[in-house]
């Protein structure tokens, strides 16, 4: 990725406020011929007396974005902190483009950090706060004009230039706060939750934004979110954490249709979960987990070969498609339907067209992933 021609690669490090993100290193000029993201092995951190991260590792491949996906508390913050330099791992190696970077303050590490809170300063205008680490770096003037105007281009916000934060909207607030990373030319950009303080319409929108820009300059980047429907729309592979460790580790799709533990099953998309077993499309009882999407639930009036008598019993109306809540002698199931709605008491017949199976969180039906779930 090479944004701006006038870089002089012979930097002097500086130290910078954390919440700026690390300058990019003096070897910023090899990026593209090394070919290797980001490479995390044995990560390992112990915080009051509890191990928070346990031995993790990660491969980001140059150019990909992958999201760290996991419930509040698995250690994603932690993890993406430890990578940027801002906490010292008790273990483990970190390698951007082939080099090893654990051992260097995040001032001197080749990423940047975008935190979620932005850290925006209020009384400096966008294009002050987006030229500060440059000037942090002591860089030419000259240079620092082009470099900023180019990024606040990239990002659509030239026209706010001027303005202050307070005068700007939260998404544009976000994309500032994007741009101050980006500025830096980082060799791997990291992301903690940047969308969490924006609302639900403008978080679609700044996410395409974030994708649009990172598949453009093909920069290698690490995203930490919660919401899995945001991992799922903009990643090229999504790790998903449980408990300091990565319980898979695939792309989007994969890890839907092929989730490996009951964990990912039930974190990645949405499950019905019931306790039993599953046999000719029935659940009888039984000590595994069964679980079946509920677009693998299937309403109809008339009897289908393995379909049982259902009574619709709830219908939420979801936008596009409906949540049917169909109750059979064996089990309430959650249907995803579209087209024309039947109505709350009408009787029909529901059929599972696919179940999952798990086993002390395993997966252990034949339909359980192959290579052990990696893409
Ligand atoms: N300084 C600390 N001392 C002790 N425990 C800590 C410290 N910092 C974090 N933890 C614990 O480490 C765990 C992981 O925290 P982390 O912030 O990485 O979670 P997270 O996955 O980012 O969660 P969230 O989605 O809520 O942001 C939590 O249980 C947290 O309480
Ligand atoms: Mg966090």
């Amino acid at each position: 990725m090479t944004l701006f021609s006038t870089r002089d690669e012979t930097e002097v490090s500086t130290t910078t406020e954390p919440a700026l993100g690390g300058a990019p290193a003096g070897d910023g000029g090899n990026r593209a011929a090394s070919g290797e993201g980001l490479t995390v092995r044995g990560l390992h951190k112990v915080l009051g007396g509890r191990t928070i991260i346990d031995n993790l590792d990660l491969q980001v491949n140059e150019g990909e974005l992958v999201s760290l996906l996991g419930p509040s508390g698995c250690g994603k913050t932690t993890t993406l902190r430890m990578i940027a330099g801002f906490l010292d791992p008790d273990g483990g190696s970190i390698q951007v483009n082939g080099r090893e970077v654990s051992h260097l303050g995040a001032e001197k590490r080749p990423s940047a950090m975008v935190f979620q809170n932005y850290a925006l300063w209020p009384h400096m205008t966008v294009f002050k706060n987006v030229a500060f680490p440059l000037k942090l770096r002591k860089r030419p003037k000259k240079e620092i004009e082009e470099r900023v105007d180019a990024v606040l281009e990239l990002v659509n916000l030239l026209h706010h230039k001027q303005s202050r934060p307070a005068r700007i909207s939260g998404g544009e607030q976000q994309r500032v706060a994007l741009a101050r990373a980006l500025v830096q030319e980082p060799q791997l950009l990291l992301l903690d939750e940047p969308l969490s303080n924006l609302d639900a319409k403008l978080r679609v929108k700044v996410r395409e934004d974030i994708r649009g820009i990172q598949q453009r300059l093909g920069i290698t980047t690490v995203i930490v979110t919660h919401d899995q429907e945001e991992a799922m729309s903009i990643s090229d592979r999504i790790a998903v954490m449980n408990a300091g460790k990565i319980e898979q580790f695939s792309t989007p799709a994969d890890l839907y249709a092929r989730p490996r533990t009951e964990f990912v099953a039930t974190f990645v998309g949405s499950l019905n979960r019931f306790e039993g077993s599953y046999r000719d499309g029935r659940i009888s009882d039984g000590s595994d987990v069964v679980g079946v999407r509920p677009e693998d639930v299937k309403f109809s009036r008339e009897p289908v070969p393995g379909s049982l008598p259902a009574v619709v019993e709830r219908v939420v109306p979801r936008g596009h498609f409906q949540e049917l809540f169909l109750r059979r002698e064996d089990a309430l199931l959650r249907s995803f339907a579209s087209g024309e709605s039947p109505a709350v008491g009408e009787a029909g017949h529901a059929l599972i067209t696919r179940a999952m199976t798990f086993r002390g969180d395993q997966r252990v039906d034949a339909d359980q992933p192959v290579n052990g779930g990696q893409a």
